[in-house]
C-alpha cells in the first residue's frame, strides 16, 4: 500500500470531502483527522484556526502521507498561506478549487456565496472568485446555525432547517444569482433545501467534488497517484468517537470503519496512537 492522502477538518463536514475523493479515487488510502475537540473552527479567530490547522497537519505528518488536503473551508481560509510555507508536501484547501468550479458555472448573473463566519469575514472565496470573474456581483452570508443543525442529524426537509435557509438565502434571491457556493463541508449535506429555497435554474457549487477533481489531476501531475486497488481508509478524531461514528455514516454512506480516539498526549506528544503499547520492532 503506498503513502495516504491525509485529509483533516474541524470535525465530521470533511467526510463530505473524503467521501467525493473515495468515489473519484477509490485506490487511494486515507487518512482522516477530525479536530472534534475543538469544533467549531468558524466562530474562532484567524489566529485560533492557523494555530489549529498547523497542529492538525503535523499530527497527519505522522502518518507518511504524500499529499494533504485541508477539507475545512475555515481553516483553507485562515490558513493555507502558512501551511503551504511550513510544510513540504503539496498541500491543497478547498477555496480555489470551489472558486474554480463557480467560475466554471458562471453565467453573468450575481453568485452567492455561503460559509462560517470566519471563512465569510477573510473573504477568500470572494477574492478567488474576483480573481476569475471580474465584474461578476458577489452576494456574501454567513450561515452560522447550518453546522450545528447538521450536526445535530438535521436534513434538508427539516422545519428549522427549512425557516433558516428562507432566511439566509432571502439576499440571494432578491439578487437574482445565477449560482452559489456551497462554502463550507456541512452545507452539501443540505443540497436539497438549497435547491428548493433558491428556485430553479441556480446552480449549487460544491466544493467536495471540485476539490476530488483537484485531487486527481494534482495526483496525476506529480505522479503520486496509486494505479490500482481500493485503499484503506483510517478515522481519527480527538474526542467522542462514538458521536463521530453514529453521525459520520450520514457523511459518509455505507463505508464507516472504526473511528480512533487521539488523546491531548497523543496529538501533543509526537506518536501515533494506534502504534501505542506495540512492541519495538
Ligand atoms: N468545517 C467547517 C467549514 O467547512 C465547518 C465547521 C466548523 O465551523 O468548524 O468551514
Amino acid at each position: 500500500m503506498g503513502q495516504p492522502i491525509g485529509i483533516f477538518d474541524s470535525g465530521l463536514g470533511g467526510l463530505t470531502v473524503v467521501r467525493a475523493i473515495r468515489d473519484r479515487l477509490p485506490a487511494e488510502s486515507i487518512v482522516y483527522f477530525g479536530d472534534t475537540a475543538r469544533v467549531p473552527y468558524g466562530t474562532k479567530s484567524g489566529e485560533a484556526v492557523a494555530r489549529f490547522a498547523c497542529e492538525d497537519c503535523e499530527f497527519l505528518c505522522r502518518y507518511d502521507p504524500k499529499f494533504i488536503v485541508v477539507a475545512c473551508n475555515t481553516a483553507s481560509a485562515a490558513a493555507l498561506p502558512a501551511l503551504s510555507r511550513r510544510f513540504r508536501l503539496p498541500i491543497l484547501g478547498v477555496i480555489e478549487p470551489g472558486a474554480r468550479a463557480a467560475e466554471a458555472v458562471g453565467d453573468g448573473r450575481p453568485i452567492g456565496i455561503l460559509g462560517t463566519e470566519r471563512t465569510i469575514a477573510s473573504g477568500a472565496y470572494r477574492r478567488a472568485i474576483e480573481r476569475r470573474l471580474p465584474g461578476t456581483r458577489l452576494v456574501e452570508r454567513a450561515c452560522p446555525l447550518l453546522v450545528p443543525l447538521v450536526e445535530e442529524g438535521r436534513g434538508p426537509g427539516d422545519p428549522i432547517v427549512r425557516a433558516a435557509l428562507a432566511e439566509y438565502l432571502q439576499p440571494m434571491v432578491e439578487a437574482g444569482v445565477g449560482a452559489v457556493v456551497l462554502g463550507c463541508t456541512h452545507y452539501p449535506l443540505l443540497k436539497d433545501g438549497f435547491a428548493e429555497a433558491l428556485g430553479p435554474g441556480v446552480r449549487l457549487v460544491d466544493s467536495a467534488e471540485a476539490v476530488a477533481d483537484e485531487v486527481a489531476y494534482l495526483l496525476t501531475t506529480y505522479g503520486l497517484r496509486e494505479p490500482s486497488g481500493r485503499g484503506d481508509l483510517r478515522l481519527l478524531v480527538s474526542d467522542n468517537p462514538e458521536r463521530f461514528q453514529a453521525v459520520g455514516r450520514w457523511f459518509l454512506g455505507d463505508e464507516m470503519p472504526p473511528v480512533t480516539h487521539v488523546s491531548p498526549e497523543d496529538f501533543f506528544g509526537g506518536a501515533r496512537p494506534e502504534g501505542k503499547g506495540e512492541e519495538p520492532a
